[in-house]
């Protein structure tokens, strides 16, 4: 019996460890990324999330086609005229002051957004692959003239590969995520859900999570599945010890 017992606490220490483990490691994972922002955030100010916007593209039928929910934030890397200097900035989207337009066809849409008297004139493009029924974002361009800007700024990159999801389906993503569009600007996405084909009406299809959400939620996975490997563990030990009880009953 003292093996058994041995093999028990042996088994239930493992298993404690584990679930401590992960334990640990959702706090860290809570923990941590306040810490990130704030020491990545702009210096001269405290920006906070950007503001969901709900954008809406219809096609000349007048029907929805392209379908999008998110915030967004732009990182940016301009010459400021007031620093006399380039400056890195982290800019958040306004809805309230942003329009939205496009166009859609069968295997490319588009989501225009434009902010107050055009001094913003952002573009997502997604591509549908017929093979595959899958689509993508890929290509973004971003024309800007703010007031600190010493310079027109523009960009565009048209081999972009993000937010890949199913025709039928909406792409969604809880989670920050970084568009690296080019080296001076990178787009971070907030709470997104974006379904640019095979709308049906003007409602999201069934939603498609990110892998970043998955990887969230495989933390209560791993605690679930240790309790139950626990409960399973102490349950064998209990058998074969009664089995042992049994067996040695038998030899007297
Ligand atoms: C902005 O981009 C720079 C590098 O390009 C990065 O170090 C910084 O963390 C980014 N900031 C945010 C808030 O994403
Ligand atoms: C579309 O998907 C198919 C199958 O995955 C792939 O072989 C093909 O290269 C893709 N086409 C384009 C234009 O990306
Ligand atoms: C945005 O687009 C509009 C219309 O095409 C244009 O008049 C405006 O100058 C653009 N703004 C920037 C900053 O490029
Ligand atoms: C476009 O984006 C891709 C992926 O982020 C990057 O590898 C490539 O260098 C970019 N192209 C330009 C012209 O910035």
């Amino acid at each position: 019996m003292t093996q058994i017992g041995g093999v028990q606490s042996w088994c239930l220490g493992v298993t404690l460890q584990l679930i401590l483990a992960a334990v640990l490691h959702q706090g860290f994972a809570t923990v941590a990324p306040p810490t990130t922002t704030q020491t990545t955030s702009a210096p001269h100010k405290d920006l906070g999330r950007p503001e969901r916007g709900n954008y809406l593209v219809k096609n000349s039928n007048g029907t929805a086609c392209l379908l999008a929910s998110m915030g967004l934030q732009f990182n940016i890397t301009f010459t400021s005229v007031s620093q006399n200097k380039t400056v890195q900035d982290v800019v958040n989207l306004q809805p309230n002051v942003t329009k939205s337009s496009g166009s859609c066809d069968s295997e490319r849409t588009s989501l225009r957004l434009t902010t107050d008297a055009e001094k913003t004139n952002l573009t997502f493009f997604f591509t549908l692959n017929t093979t595959s029924n899958k689509y993508h974002l890929s290509e973004v361009s971003l024309s800007a003239a703010w007031p600190d800007m010493k310079d027109h700024f523009s960009v565009h990159n048209s081999s972009l590969d993000y937010l890949r999801g199913t025709l039928g389906y909406s792409y969604m993503c809880r989670e920050k995520q970084t568009l690296n569009v080019a080296e001076d600007l990178s787009i971070n996405t907030f709470q997104v859900q974006v379904q640019p084909f095979g709308l049906t009406g003007d409602q999201f299809g069934a939603a498609e999570e990110c892998q970043l959400d998955e990887d969230d939620m495989l933390i209560p996975i791993i605690v679930g599945a240790a309790l139950a490997g626990l409960v399973l563990i102490v349950l064998l030990a209990y058998l074969i010890g009664r089995k042992r009880s049994h067996a040695g009953y038998q030899t007297i």
